[in-house]
């Protein structure tokens, strides 16, 4: 069965972004329910290791004593993590190429006052600017962190993708990528991906009219690389301290990567 979100090649990015101009204003909703809230917990987790305040290492590397200052959330939606990493102190700009998901990080900034209370600092300032991951609109080196959640896969080139997280980054900067992941565990995996094909999809046509629009979670997962896919290929791109951690068994993933100093 096909699903008309899902379209590799040339339309990829434009199906894409209709699938979440579409679903704009029912993102978070689905998002806490088809997560059971864990999106918050694992965004949580996220932000701690990009301030470098998780007490856990990503199985290489060790992360910086310091918060970044500079910080660019690709693929930002709704603003969740953006808003968590100007919590910690940083200066973020949130990029989206979906005007219908950053009129919802809008309209959640105005309420957050514009500013975000910093618990010992001054407050800093978080923007959202329309435009593709693919074609980052910064200099090189320009970013201290580089985080993408629920992002990558949905990139119609993830590997391009990362090479342009790679560029913007500074030498010695760090990216972090969120996502669904696969897990090792076959048992694991079927059941997992039974929920994804089963449930997930009559969200969608619940809340959205359409069950194309969820459905493509599973069939996005199915063309990317996942976790070990990108480790590999962030090592092929001259990455250091590459790590994974696996949350819940594998079923999410965070990737990480730091570019050479
Ligand atoms: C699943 S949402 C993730 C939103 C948010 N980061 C989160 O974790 O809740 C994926 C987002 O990626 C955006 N997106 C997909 N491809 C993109 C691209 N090439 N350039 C910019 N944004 C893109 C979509 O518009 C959408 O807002």
């Amino acid at each position: 069965m096909t699903n008309k979100f899902y379209v590799p090649g040339d339309q990829r990015a434009a199906r894409v972004n209709d699938l979440f101009d579409t679903i704009a204003t029912r993102y978070d909703l689905i998002n806490d329910l088809q997560s059971f809230g864990l999106h918050r917990h694992w965004k949580r987790r996220l932000v701690r290791l990009a301030a470098g305040t998780d007490a856990s290492s990503t199985g290489s590397g060790s992360w910086p004593a310091t918060n970044p200052a500079r910080a660019l959330d690709l693929c930002c939606g709704t603003g969740d993590v953006a808003f968590a990493l100007a919590q910690c102190g940083m200066s973020v700009i949130g990029l989206d190429f979906s005007e219908p998901m950053l009129a919802v990080a809008g309209q959640k900034l105005k309420a957050l006052s514009a500013k975000i209370e910093v618990s010992g600092g001054p407050p800093r300032a978080v923007r959202f600017l329309r435009g593709d991951a693919q074609h980052i609109p910064f200099p090189e080196a320009s970013f201290d962190l580089v985080t993408i959640s629920y992002g990558l896969r949905n990139l119609a080139d993830w590997e391009a993708g990362l090479r342009e997280m790679r560029r913007v980054l500074r030498p010695g900067g760090r990216v972090l990528v969120l996502d669904f992941g696969k897990p090792d565990n076959p048992l694991w995996r079927a059941i997992y991906f039974g929920y994804l094909r089963r449930f997930v999809p009559l969200l969608g046509r619940w809340f959205c009219g359409d069950a194309d629009t969820h459905g493509y979670i599973l069939e996005s997962l199915k063309g990317y690389a996942a976790q070990k896919g990108v480790a590999a290929k962030m090592r092929e791109l001259d990455f250091e301290d590459v790590g994974i951690v696996n949350l819940m068994g594998g079923i999410m993933s965070i990737n990480s990567g730091r570019r050479p100093a």
